[in-house]
């Protein structure tokens, strides 16, 4: 495991050397809003691209890209208008505001009081004494109430359109389902991804880039027959540190390590669809930065589940803000589809042909109009359907009747001579139905992910007797792939410099040019921002055309002829290759 570093050390640096940066901070900043800077911003890009190469490309759950304003009549339907809302308490003296659930955490021994009644919160917040933490004053009195956590907004002038900024990227693959699931010939299973922004009113985020008012996620909804269950063979063998609901109950209970071929075989993971995605999140993390010893999986408390969740695996990253939820694997059951369905009234369900046609009896009426008209007038139609439905649900009233059957219409009875029904059995031939899918969704919050990648490769130590700090980030996740340096820009060493740096351009590396300060400053400014490779073009290149090439991690150097350069790059970048071997 590597060394928790301190907070302030990681934020710093992030801050200075352009990973993040506090949003409108000319204008004094908000909490809740940060920008990536240019190093941030290829930090993430790798991280995307790398989740993509996972999902996407080699799984084909192929990816769409769905607005982020919503109509009203989404966040009705999906329950978010509802139920998805935060326990709020406000400080009756300084107004301030704070979520309760936090409140009761901070000050008392329960470590997750999320889900709990207000009721219940309220009274711990009194039992307990606890006093507002801006300015002390006594909580006794202040209120418990929900806060729903989407930002609202108009559509179009005035205020006649409700719609709502998106709180999860998830709803735009459901809302689409109708021509997604055309587009994959209603071929169960399949899997749709989105990467995006998702917008939450969090009631006062005070944890930098962990809690976050604008955010991005990567999600991808898998649908799936009811007994559909994806292989997890591919990751059996993938160890996990698992926390399930018995050892969180259990005092004294902890995370234990065990593979995802185990958690499956010994139930702690019942679904194996959750449990691969578990075993590919693993693999992903580990592949990106996360370091696997500060990494768990910690499954809900029954309390703990969204609103349309029936069980949920979190990943969680171990950083200096404690564990921090990084990713869920949710069974989303059939709740959003048949949400959708019902307040849309369109057709959800996948059409799946059966194997073999089966063939059933029904007992249908087919009354004879001609004959209920005149009889029945007005009541003729509603007589007619009151038939129809009899003949289906109770065919005996038909097959025992002597010569009339009776119906009953807005509380009155009717009676109508057996012939003039129209009962009769047949046979039917079904050849499919429509089935609506479950859904197993992991989801990703990448500024969460990307925010643990930097404070697991952040490390300190000492070269030369001189104190560094450096960002053990892994080649593939890192902004440069190699920093170029002249030892001095004078006496033709700049241009052959340059023309090592777009030598490796050209080869579609990324390089950063980098001619000023001292060469020992130059190495630990590219130390602290993760550059795995430093290339020193110095006068002996003159001579012999050899540079000198150096080892981020451990300061090593060797001399290499510069036309080899790309090639050595590549090799340790791109192919795995060790410093030493390339
Ligand atoms: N579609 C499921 C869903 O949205 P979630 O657990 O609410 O589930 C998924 O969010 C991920 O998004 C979380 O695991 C977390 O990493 C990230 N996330 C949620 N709220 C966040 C916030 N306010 N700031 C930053 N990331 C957040």
């Amino acid at each position: 495991m590597t060394e928790t570093p301190e907070r302030e050390e990681v934020v710093e640096l992030a801050k200075r050397r352009g990973y993040l940066y506090p949003s409108f901070e000319i204008y004094g900043g908000a909490s809740g809003f940060w920008d990536y800077g240019p190093l941030g911003t290829s930090l993430k890009n790798e991280v995307v691209d790398s989740w993509r190469e996972m999902y996407v490309v080699r799984h084909g759950y192929e990816e769409i890209d769905a607005t982020t304003v919503g109509k009203e009549d989404v966040y009705i339907a999906s329950g978010h208008a509802e139920g998805f809302a935060d326990a709020l308490a406000s400080c009756p003296d300084c107004g301030t505001f704070f979520r309760a659930d936090h409140l009761v955490e901070d000050h008392t021994d329960i470590e997750n009081a999320d889900g709990m009644p207000l009721d219940r919160l309220g009274g711990i917040i009194a039992d307990e004494g606890i006093v507002c933490p801006s300015c002390g004053t006594t909580l006794d009195d202040a209120e418990v109430e929900e806060f729903n956590l989407m930002f609202e907004t108009n559509i179009g002038p005035g205020s006649g359109r409700k719609g709502y900024l998106r709180p999860e990227t998830a709803q735009g693959i459901f809302v689409d389902f109708q021509r997604l699931k055309r587009y994959y010939r209603e071929s169960l299973p399949f899997g749709v991804t989105q990467i995006g922004r998702a917008y939450r009113n969090e009631i006062n985020p005070r944890q930098g880039i962990v809690r976050l008012r604008e955010f991005q996620q990567a999600e991808l909804e898998y649908f799936k027959k009811p007994e559909e269950e994806i292989d997890v063979s591919p990751v059996e063998d993938v160890e996990v540190h698992l926390y399930p609901v018995e050892e969180q109950e259990d005092e004294g209970g902890e995370a234990f390590v065990t593979t995802v071929g185990e958690a499956v075989k010994e139930g702690v993971i019942e679904s194996p669809t959750i449990a691969y995605f578990v075993g590919r999140s693993q693999q992903w993390y580990e592949s990106i930065g996360i370091d696997p010893e500060k990494l768990r999986f910690r499954q809900h408390l029954s309390d703990e589940r969204a609103h349309y969740a029936s069980d949920c695996w979190d990943g969680e990253t171990l950083t200096t803000f404690g564990w921090i939820e990084v990713n869920g694997v949710a069974d989303r059951s059939d709740y959003d589809l048949r949400k959708h369905a019902e307040h849309s009234g369109e057709e959800m369900g996948v059409w799946q042909e059966y194997d073999e046609p089966i063939v059933r009896e029904e007992t249908v009426a087919d009354p004879d109009m001609s004959v209920l008209g005149p009889e029945f007038g007005g009541a003729a139609g509603e007589i007619a359907e009151a038939l129809r439905q009899k003949a289906r649900n109770e065919p005996k009233a038909f097959e025992d009747a002597e010569d009339e059957v009776t119906v009953e219409v807005d509380g009155e009875k009717y009676t109508v001579p057996l012939e003039a029904t129209g009962f009769n059995r047949r046979e039917k031939r079904e050849t499919g139905e429509n089935i609506l899918p479950q859904v197993v969704e992991p989801s990703y919050g990448l500024d969460r992910i990307v925010y643990s990648v930097i404070e697991h490769s952040y490390d300190e130590d000492v070269v030369d007797d001189e104190e560094r700090s450096v960002l053990r980030l892994p080649p593939n996740t890192a902004p440069f792939d190699a920093a170029v340096f002249p030892l001095v820009t004078k006496d033709g060493l700049e241009e052959h410099a340059r023309e090592i740096e777009s030598a490796l351009r050209e080869a579609g590396l990324r390089v950063k040019y980098d001619g000023s300060g001292a060469i020992g400053r130059r190495y630990r400014r590219h130390d602290e921002i993760g550059t795995p490779l430093a290339v020193t073009v110095d006068y002996d290149t003159k001579e012999d055309g050899t540079v000198t090439i150096r080892d981020r991690d451990t300061t090593e150097q060797r001399r290499v002829p510069k036309d080899g350069i790309v090639g050595f790059v590549r090799d340790v970048v791109e192919n795995d290759v060790s410093f030493e071997d390339a």
